[in-house]
């Protein structure tokens, strides 16, 4: 499975995000097709985790990745999944074992797959006790439906009361070099436990890839005008970095994650191909040991 301890294959620990592969409810403008060829590229570049979700596209991302990964060897890359919206009930927030264990068939035919290598409890709802939602997909893990068990956006007292039994073995979370939290807030405990960290918004939703400017700081209300210029010039930090490697801004990032020992994978979302064409090259970069603490010295108050 995903390593929390330093990766020596850094392959193993790059991914894609598919909430833009047929997440139409979520994103205006997709085209189906793309969907199809995000999937065949990264197949194609040997990626080995996809991670998806019944929310995007209510099912819709499931198939597509279902369609394409008929025609690629299942041992060749893993697939993560999640529920949590329950389709019978306008979408709210179910965690119960009968709901979750629905979720997991339903998921497996639209994967057309016999096994999901992590399935996560997308959100919490509010009433489920926590251990029983979890010991729930551990039964799906015996029966071997599923081979990991997850939580995502569980707070650090909900994912106490999952992993009551030692049974959470990964943590999706909102994460990147600007939205460091988790840091202090989850990885303390995670490490103490051996549960593995995915983090999600790996690339602050594109402002990490280097392409907005001190001009677009209304695209990204959630900084302070001050924490957006630290952004930028943390950006041209990384880009004379990156300059050493014949690598982007985003690439040179990704890497970072990669060299990060905390972080089990890295799945950035694409919304074409050709994004994740240049995402994938990161894996030709190796960061120095002062590479990697300038970036993240650079990033220290986020
Ligand atoms: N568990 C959860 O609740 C949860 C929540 C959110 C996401 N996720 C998962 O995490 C994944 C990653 O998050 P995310 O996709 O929302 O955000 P992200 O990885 O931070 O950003 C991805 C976006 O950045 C842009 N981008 C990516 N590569 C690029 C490149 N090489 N050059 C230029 N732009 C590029 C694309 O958007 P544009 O082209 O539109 O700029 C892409 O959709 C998702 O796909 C999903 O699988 C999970």
């Amino acid at each position: 499975m995903l390593h929390n301890q330093k990766e020596s294959n850094k392959a193993l620990k790059l991914g894609i995000g598919t909430n833009k592969v047929g997440g139409h409810n979520l994103f205006e403008g997709l085209q189906d097709e793309d969907g199809f060829d995000i999937v065949r590229e990264a197949l194609d570049s040997k990626v080995q985790m996809i991670d998806t979700a019944y929310m995007y596209g209510l099912g819709r991302s499931e198939e597509i990745i279902g369609e394409v990964l008929k025609k690629y060897p299942r041992s060749s890359f893993k697939i993560a999944t999640k529920a949590a919206q329950d389709p019978d009930n306008d979408l709210k927030i179910n965690n119960t074992p009968t709901f979750l264990k629905k979720a997991v068939d339903d998921a497996l035919a639209r994967l057309q797959t016999d096994y999901i290598d992590i399935f996560y409890i997308h959100f919490p709802d509010e009433n489920t006790p926590k251990d029983e939602a979890v010991a729930a997909l551990n039964d799906l893990k015996k029966s071997g439906k599923i081979r990991a068990v997850g939580v995502s956006n569980f707070s650090l007292e909900q994912i106490k009361e999952a992993n009551k039994n030692g049974q959470v073995d990964y943590v999706e979370d909102a994460y990147s070099l600007v939205h460091r939290e988790a840091e202090n807030k989850l990885w303390p405990y995670l490490q103490e436990n051996h549960i593995g960290f995915v983090p999600y918004f790996p690339l602050a939703s594109g402002l990490l890839t280097g392409k907005y400017s001190l001009a677009d700081a209304d695209k990204f209300d959630q900084f302070t005008k001050e924490q957006f210029e630290t952004i930028i010039s943390a950006l041209k930090l990384v880009e004379k970095i990156a300059e050493n490697h014949n690598a982007s801004i985003s690439q040179t990032i990704l890497a970072w994650y990669i060299a990060n020992p905390s972080i089990s994978a890295v799945i950035p979302g694409a919304r074409n191909a050709s994004q994740v064409t240049n995402n994938v090259a990161t894996l030709n970069i190796d960061l120095t040991e002062t590479e990697y603490q300038q970036i993240d010295t650079a990033f220290e108050n986020f």
